[in-house]
């Protein structure tokens, strides 16, 4: 299946790994790149030694398969850069050159004239429609189309917009705006169905999160990815819980999806008493990580977990998924 996007990454399949923070590692993101897709290093909140050790892995996975190292890049969290890019920095200053450097949630121009100077292509994901002129402005090759049913960080539930409508709304925007500009959907995809659709409504490839979360080569622990594979569609909830839990200070427009365990239930509807005394829910919380209590510790996946019945090889699942949508399409 080949599409712009596959073309001009040198992809087998119009399929991008999400830059998942602990679970996009090395070997996950380079098991990505070898089956052909663009496989993105989750370098999420920007911490160096975990970069460090996790970009050596893929390097040396992908030692002397120049095509696959042509496919691997890396993600991060935009506004914890705004603190400290040093990963960024040290990056850049490889002697891979990265595939693509994908920038979510935050205002990439900041680092784009950085990006752009190493000639790496930027990857921008957003959520509304308004977001896209700072983008353009940051001169993003590709925009992604999250929506909210995805799984991690997005927009809360006052401004998030569904996949279904935001993909096509976006296509048309840079259809009239910025025609070379290339688009990706986002959150909710986890088969070929999802695939086919997205190329439907418009896009040129999909981001994929939740179903390589559950994958054999994911970061993901074991009990966490049985917790999800339990787990229907229904049993997902955005909000900030999981975020205060873990003492991560994200701004406000933001939240995250995860499995609604017992934990979240308890605090989903009183998050400013949670806000304002915190010490025992995360006493709570930091007990039920130890412990692998999945009642209690975060299961961080999206509504396409419902989609999700094993967690094969990367491998597996692009050749399953890519099948599948070309038959439907076809
Ligand atoms: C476990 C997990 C961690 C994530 N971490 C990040 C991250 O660090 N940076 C980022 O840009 N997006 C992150 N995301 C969101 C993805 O980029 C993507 O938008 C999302 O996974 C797509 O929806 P899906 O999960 O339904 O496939 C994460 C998603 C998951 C499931």
């Amino acid at each position: 299946m080949h599409t712009r996007f596959s073309k001009h990454f040198g992809l087998n399949t119009p399929i991008a790994l999400a830059p998942m923070a602990l679970a996009s590692g090395g070997a996950l993101a380079a098991a990505c790149a070898r089956a052909g897709a663009l496989g993105l290093l989750g370098g999420g909140y920007g911490e160096l030694s975990w970069l460090q050790t996790q970009h050596a892995l893929a390097m040396s996975l992908l030692h002397g398969d120049s095509s696959a190292l042509q496919r691997l890049g890396c993600g991060f969290i935009t506004w914890k850069l705004d603190e400290d890019a040093s990963a960024l920095d040290w990056l850049l200053d490889q002697p891979h050159t990265p595939a693509a450097l994908m920038l979510s949630f935050g205002d990439p121009r900041p680092y784009a004239a950085r990006i752009a100077k190493r000639g790496v292509p930027l990857i921008c994901q957003i959520q509304r429609l308004e977001q896209l002129p700072v983008c353009r402005e940051a001169g993003a090759s590709v925009i992604v189309a999250q929506g909210a049913e995805a799984g991690g960080h997005g927009m809360h539930s006052l401004q998030a917009r569904a996949t279904f409508s935001l993909v096509p709304e976006l296509a048309d925007a840079l259809a009239q705006h910025s025609p070379s500009a290339m688009l990706l959907a986002a959150g909710g995809i986890a088969d070929g169905r999802g695939l086919a659709a997205a190329r439907v409504l418009g896009a040129d490839g999909v981001v994929m999160g939740t179903r390589l979360w559950a994958s054999a080569e994911s970061l993901a622990s074991a009990g966490a990815v049985a917790a999800a594979l339990k787990a229907n569609g229904d049993e997902t909830a955005r909000s900030a819980v999981f975020d205060v839990l873990r003492r991560k200070a994200w701004p406000a427009e933001f939240d995250f999806r995860a499995l609604r365990n017992r934990l979240h239930r308890q605090w989903e509807l009183r998050m400013d008493a949670l806000r304002a005394s915190p010490e025992a829910a995360r006493a709570e919380y930091d007990a039920g990580v130890a412990a692998q209590d999945f009642d209690r510790a975060h299961v961080t996946v999206g509504e396409a977990v419902g989609l999700m019945h094993d967690a094969p090889s990367a491998a597996v699942l692009m050749e399953r998924i890519t099948r599948q949508a070309e038959a439907l399409l076809r």
